[in-house]
């Protein structure tokens, strides 16, 4: 049948979603499967009547947060990776921190700053460091590590930029990484060391100092521990299909989730496609997976 892959869309992410979607186009069509691209942005989604399936590979809001999965559901198109309910928690970090907790899996201390009043409360109730977030965005944009109440007020102002609920989150001096599930299966961690303060936008996409380790060098059962809390937290937001989970891992080796990625990057240098390739699944034939995903 014809697949319509989507990419592109409005969000702030609509570069990476661009590349995301040029990758799984060309590893559907060497695959021999008809597949094109369609763009939310540009084209009425009407145009998805001629396709079978749907393969979403939109980042951000208006394609990863349950929107276009809502839509394809009413015009009975079957999609790629998770539903509604969990794409949209999925997006929103602070809802799924609260899901997290709920549960008993460990995620930071967070703040919601719902105004400006609300700044004066992070000293005392999460202390310094933090990393200010807004609340649905993804590639790590708009979001600033604050080590003192000076640089606060500035950061709050710039992650309200991005997205009208904004919060705080205690800073977990550790190493960062991330583990892509797919289907049932976790794939090989991976460990992510940025030159700069974190893994932002810049790190992910522009800067060569960025290694990414795979093996990620933790013993066996350390890195199973990582894969299972992962499967766990990607389960309780109702993920399905394939995606990721970005935490940290102290310095007393204490994990720490920190968000999903129900839509991760699919680009070359993304971070599921060199898992899928550690775990001997080249671009081909992940997609191809992914793909299968949509049969439910
Ligand atoms: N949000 C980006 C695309 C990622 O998680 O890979
Ligand atoms: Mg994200």
């Amino acid at each position: 049948g014809r697949v319509a892959v989507l990419a592109g869309g409005w969000s702030a992410e609509r570069e990476i979603s661009l590349q995301s979607g040029a990758v799984v186009l060309e590893a559907l069509r060497r695959r021999g499967v008809e597949a094109h691209h369609i763009d939310p942005d540009e084209r009425p989604l009407g145009a998805l009547g001629e396709f079978d399936r749907a393969f979403i590979a939109l980042h951000g809001r208006g394609g990863e947060d349950g929107v276009i999965q809502g839509a394809l559901e009413v015009m009975g198109l079957p999609y790629t990776g998770t539903g509604v309910l969990g794409s949209a928690l999925g997006m929103d970090k602070l809802r799924t921190k609260l899901v997290w907790r709920a549960l008993g899996l460990p995620t930071p201390a967070f703040l919601r700053l719902d105004s400006e009043a609300a700044l004066d409360r992070v000293e005392a109730e999460l202390g310094y460091p933090v990393m200010v977030k807004p609340n649905r965005e993804g590639s790590s944009l708009g979001m600033t590590r604050v080590n003192g109440s000076a640089a606060l007020l500035e950061a709050w102002r710039k992650a309200c930029r991005y997205d009208r609920e904004v919060f705080a989150e205690r800073w977990i001096d550790g190493q960062e990484y991330t583990v892509s599930l797919l289907g049932e299966q976790a794939l090989p961690v991976i460990r992510i060391e940025s030159a700069g303060v974190f893994y932002d936008f810049d790190a992910k996409y522009r800067a060569a100092e960025t290694r990414l380790h795979c093996p990620c060098g933790l013993v066996a059962l350390a890195e199973a521990a990582l894969a299972e809390l992962a499967a766990a937290a990607f389960e309780a937001v109702g993920g399905s299909g394939w995606g990721r989970v970005d935490l940290l891992r102290d310095a007393e080796g204490v994990a720490w989730l920190l968000e999903v990625n129900t839509v991760p990057g699919m680009t070359d240098h993304s971070l599921v496609p060199m898992a899928a390739r550690a775990a001997g699944l080249d671009m081909d034939e992940l997609v191809w997976r992914i793909l299968l995903s949509s049969w439910r």
